[in-house]
């Protein structure tokens, strides 16, 4: 059965919403304030069901099973509306036809100021702020502090994933720039001992995050264009200058690159918008660099050639780094001198009990990837191919 709701962004009245209440999902919507819409108002209705349903949690994401199943839910869509699509990352809400609730009411941020508990709604006692929180990796919002914060569990591969994160937030606090990042640290959790990265949240109740996904999706690609190029362009459109665009970009394809990051899809990184003047700000902080320093490997410890480097497959605008590089235009953005030693990142993956042979590993593959970034400032040019030309065969090129 199809009810209405209606999208409000705190308390305006975006549109117009219809959900199957079985499966929560969205079977269709009507705009009111295109301004205020996602998407900048020109969401299809295939891309506002893309939209909705990545508001909910994966249904892969066997933490949030259990809570579904307690709340009655088969979906985790249908989980989103007994939550009023309430998120912490921006000032979305769906409100029932005929209710009379308002952002005071049940904004999830001003209950974690005043502690209060939330209005009760379908019997619910609160309203649970990780229906809306995504990623695949078993997380969920600590609210017993004054702002959010964000746990990430990492139960795999010896707890990498947490630890990247932290090395992440090392490499750009030592490169001393004002393009905004998050900072992760590693803590183990109480119950299992399990390895979490744990961060502030970037979002608040006047800034809201934006995913990249949702920026280029608002505005159609011309063919010749590069993706890279579409989101610069689609975020100067909106009022932000392409410079602050590009050196954020450039930083973070760079960065990626010598983190070795497989995971630079487009809800991986954003703007903030303000919430008020509905104004972008900027990009968002750079966040989720867990999926990378050869993470997977478990058991490899031989470092990799150069163009083994350059075959791994990234989750991005392309599948290869040296194709992202392409479109950097600020090469020197990422300071050479101030990325980690190779000695400072085994050290570094030691101390969070990385056994010592595969902390060289990742040390070494690491350090190969700040020659090439050298390589790359300076004017040459970095491929797969060359790398295979020159006939680097060899298994140990840094012995
Ligand atoms: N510090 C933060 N502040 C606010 N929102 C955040 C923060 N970190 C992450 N998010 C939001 O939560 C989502 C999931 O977080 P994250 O990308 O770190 O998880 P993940 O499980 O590693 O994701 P993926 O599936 O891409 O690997 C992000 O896409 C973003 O919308
Ligand atoms: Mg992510």
């Amino acid at each position: 059965m199809d009810e209405y709701y209606y999208l409000m962004h705190k308390d305006t009245v975006c549109g117009v919403l219809k959900i199957d209440t079985e499966s929560g999902t969205l079977s269709n919507f009507r705009s009111n304030r295109p301004d205020y819409m996602p998407f900048f108002g020109h969401g299809s209705k295939a891309q506002m069901q893309i939209w909705w349903k990545n508001r909910a949690v994966p249904g892969s994401r066997k933490d949030m099973a259990e809570i579904f199943h307690q709340a009655g839910c088969t979906t985790p869509s249908e989980y989103l509306v007994k939550n009023l699509g309430l998120s912490l990352t921006d000032s979305y809400w769906i409100c029932p036809n005929g209710s009379r609730m308002k952002w005071k009411d049940i904004n999830l941020y001003r209950h974690i100021l005043i502690k209060k508990p939330f209005v009760p709604y379908h019997n619910a006692s609160s309203f649970d702020p990780n229906a809306s929180l995504g990623g695949q990796m078993e997380k969920y919002w600590d609210l017993s502090g004054d702002i959010p914060v964000l746990v990430k569990k990492s139960p795999l591969y010896h707890g990498q994933q947490a630890v990247n994160e932290a090395f992440a937030t090392l490499l750009h606090s030592k490169q001393k720039t004002d393009i905004p990042y998050v900072s992760y640290t590693v803590q183990k959790s109480p119950d299992d001992g399990i390895y979490c990265s744990v961060c502030p949240a970037f979002t608040s109740e006047k800034y809201e995050f934006i995913s990249a996904y949702e920026m280029v999706s608002s505005e159609l690609k011309p063919n010749h264009k590069s993706m890279y190029d579409h989101f610069i362009d689609v975020c100067v459109l909106h009022g932000l200058a392409r410079e602050q665009v590009q050196r954020f970009l450039d930083y973070q394809t760079l960065t990626d690159f010598v983190l070795s990051n497989t995971d630079e899809h487009l809800m991986n990184f954003g703007i903030l918008r303000n919430t008020d003047t509905m104004d972008l700000t900027g990009p968002s902080p750079i966040f989720d660099t867990g999926n990378s320093m050869f993470y997977t490997d478990d058991d490899n410890v031989t470092p990799y050639t150069r163009s083994e480097l350059l075959e791994q497959k990234i989750t991005g605008i392309h599948d290869r780094e040296e194709r992202m590089l392409e479109h950097v235009k600020y090469k020197n953005v990422v300071n050479t001198s101030r990325l980690p030693s190779v000695q400072t990142v085994k050290d570094f993956y030691m101390q969070y009990g990385l056994d010592p042979s595969r902390a060289a590993f990742l040390a070494q593959n690491y350090g190969t990837k700040c020659e090439m970034l050298g390589e790359f400032q300076h004017g040459l040019k970095i491929s797969i191919f060359l790398e295979k030309r020159k006939g680097q065969s060899q298994k140990h090129p840094r012995g």
